[in-house]
């Protein structure tokens, strides 16, 4: 991995906070970042005690680290909760009626919760919650539509000590299976369905589904009701999310809770065929959430902030709910998609709301771009004073659009690199302090010790490319995987002793700049979502007519990679388009839209090592046209080319 990279960037130019950026800014200077970053490492425990001591904690810490690598307990004998510092703390002031969430659904219908509003709303649902059995520790299944509701239901769980799973809405029937058993969930709060680019989404359906071997564990099925359509309500299990309100009052205190106490289990993809349950607890998290909404959104009581995101990814869970709230912020919340009924949606939502900090992903930008800039020209964006991309490396060219199209050349951008198990931002600009330039995340944030090294953990210099690791814990780092401790040690920290591995290559410049290269593991990143190619293979061999499937991404100018998958029928089977078509549906039903393969590409044999293994990389050159050129359902041959590679080992 150690080789030399050449920079190969066209764009080269660094853009400097604005001195009126910096000047309202909480940190206005690299120096003031600088200091603040050095203590932050050298002396987390003063660093992080003081930060931690403007939430509010119903007892004190003792103390504030305890590392027995990999296993770290933040604010240890603290106790508090995240629905109050989310909510009741904001109730004594000015926030008490300012907007918590403004929320647009896709056919166009408004609503706005003030801080008083959505509290109001949390006690009542929590009480509907504990009505249901839920109780400190059950696990609750939330798959919902982005309306008000599935944010309620979080507060609500984290209210009483349950812990939520939120799984994302694209997701199919069997990977709510799969999540309900691994969790042992034993309610999931759903709605009747939701609304996407004009279509209603069944999601209750989905549930049903998932359910109806009944080897789950779930007992109860609260569903509210969003879009009106018929659903089934299954006798002694669903009850109306409404009907349950008539039974409850909104009186119902915040439970303290040991800081360490779970808050949510997130699955997300990794190596193997099986999700991982990515496990967070309660006051590290909350304070990494909070702290970066402060210094890297820098966000301000008047602010209008939206975050793109769905409340199912980890994006949706620290900075569209947790982090903002926390901050007393006004959060905006979107149903649909970006381009419904036109392509100027989001901004006209922008300028209807007067939206001021705006955080979505390269390839939605990447798709503005394509739509054109007549659809943003429509419209006035001067409200926009900072922007923030996340979820995959930003190509200079999308990273420069952004700026002048969307930011009138005025708005710095944070492009925040961070994953689901790291809770909130790692590697981000703070954007009064740090000089930005087109593609690089540039400095760690604070208390994160970031670092590029080679095979053996040593640190490399300039431009060296690598692996990234994290050489210290942080206080929102994931405490585990649900139920598989041997896994989370495995996977994080068995290569390189005492480090987090983070599972990305990347590289820093001579300023000490990380550029994320991309993954340097078997997980693809589609569209800014994760996707573990084992995942896909294994969807794809569980169809009768496949014996063999690999899967690799390939670059795609839209969405960061495309998924492609070589497969070898079983004898007897034929390989047609009709069966290519087949199973992009099949993995449509297993794993959810999120999965669907670009190309599925027929072949007799795959390439592979003597000792049996699949070589991806060729593969991959293969599936990018760099060794054969062929079309979807092609039949290829590549048993010749992994005789070829196979001679050459
Ligand atoms: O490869 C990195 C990429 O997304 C991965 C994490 O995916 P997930 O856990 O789904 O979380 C996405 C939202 C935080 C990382 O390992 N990634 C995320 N942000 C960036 C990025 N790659 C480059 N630059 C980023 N800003």
């Amino acid at each position: 991995m150690s080789k030399n990279i050449e920079s190969t960037l066209v764009e080269n130019r660094i853009f400097k906070p604005s001195k009126e950026f910096s000047k309202k800014a909480r940190i206005g200077s690299m120096a003031q970042y600088q200091k603040m970053w050095k203590e932050s490492v050298e002396k987390p425990e003063k660093f992080f005690a003081r930060e931690a001591a403007e939430l509010c904690w119903q007892k004190k810490w003792t103390k504030v680290l305890d590392w027995k690598c990999p296993y770290a307990k933040w604010f240890v004998g603290g106790k508090l909760n995240v629905s109050e510092n989310c909510l009741d703390r904001h109730l004594d002031g000015p926030r008490k009626t300012k907007a918590a969430i403004i929320w647009e659904g896709e056919p166009g219908e408004k609503r706005v919760l003030t801080y008083q509003q959505l509290h109001r709303e949390v006690c009542r649902f929590a009480n509907v919650l504990k009505r249901n059995g839920a109780k400190k520790g059950t696990r609750v299944i939330i798959y919902m539509p982005m309306v008000p509701e599935a944010a309620v239901a979080m507060l609500a769980c984290a209210r009483i000590g349950a812990m939520h799973s939120v799984i994302f809405g694209g997701f199919s029937a069997e990977s709510i299976k799969d999540r309900a058993l691994d969790s042992g969930a034993t309610i999931i709060v759903t709605a009747d369905g939701g609304y996407r680019r004009g279509a209603v989404v069944a999601l209750k359906k989905n549930v049903d589904d998932a359910l109806k071997a009944k080897d789950t564990s779930v007992k109860r099925v609260i569903v509210f009701k969003r879009t009106g359509q018929d659903v089934h309500i299954e006798e002694g299990r669903d009850v109306w999310w409404h009907r349950e309100l008539e039974y409850v009052d909104a009186n119902c205190p915040a439970v303290a809770l040991d800081s360490e106490t779970p808050l949510f289990i997130l699955y997300t993809s990794g190596s193997t065929g099986k999700p991982k349950g990515i496990l967070h607890t309660t006051g590290g998290y909350l304070l990494h959430a909070y702290m970066t909404c402060k210094y890297v959104f820098d966000l301000r009581d008047e602010d209008v902030y939206w975050c793109t995101a769905d409340v199912g990814w980890v994006t949706g869970h620290s900075y569209m709910v947790y982090g903002p709230l926390a901050m007393g912020a006004t959060s905006l919340m979107y149903e649909g998609a970006p381009n419904w009924p036109e392509n100027d949606r989001f901004w006209n939502i922008i300028e209807e709301y007067g939206v001021s900090v705006f955080y979505t992903a390269p390839t939605a930008i990447r798709a503005f771009m394509k739509w054109g800039d007549q659809w943003v020209k429509k419209h006035d964006l001067s409200s926009l004073r900072l922007l923030g991309t996340v979820g995959e490396p930003i190509n200079p060219e999308a990273w420069m659009w952004y700026h002048r199209v969307i930011g009138g050349s005025r708005c710095p951008i944070v492009d925040t690199w961070w994953q689901t198990e790291t809770g909130g931002h790692m590697i981000t600009p703070i954007p009064g302090a740090i000089p930005t330039k087109p593609g690089t995340a540039t400095l760690p944030f604070f208390g994160v010790d970031a670092a590029v090294v080679d095979d053996n953990g040593k640190e490399l210099g300039a431009n060296q490319g690598g692996k990234l690791v994290i050489r210290k814990p942080w206080p929102s780092m994931l405490r585990g995987i649900w139920g598989d401790k041997a896994r989370y040690k495995e996977t994080y920290w068995s290569e390189f002793k005492g480090y987090y591995l983070a599972g990305d290559g990347a590289r820093r410049d001579k300023d000490g700049y990380i550029w994320i290269v991309g993954r340097i593991d078997d997980v693809l990143n589609v569209a800014g979502h994760r996707l573990g190619t084992a995942e896909v293979e294994s969807a794809l061999v569980s169809h009768p007519s496949v014996a063999e499937a690999a899967v690799v991404g390939k670059p795609d100018e839209l969405k960061g990679q495309a998924v492609v998958c070589f497969v070898t029928v079983k004898t007897g089977k034929i390989a047609n388009k009709e069966l290519a078509a087949d199973l992009k549906k099949h993995v449509r039903t297993v794993i959810g839209p999120v999965a669907t393969p670009d190309e599925i590409r027929f072949t007799d044999a795959l390439p592979k090592t003597r000792s049996g293994k699949i070589m991806r990389r060729l593969l991959k050159q293969v599936a990018a046209g760099e060794i054969i050129k062929g079309d979807t359902t092609t039949l290829e041959d590549l048993s010749v080319l992994a005789k070829l590679a196979t001679a050459e080992d």
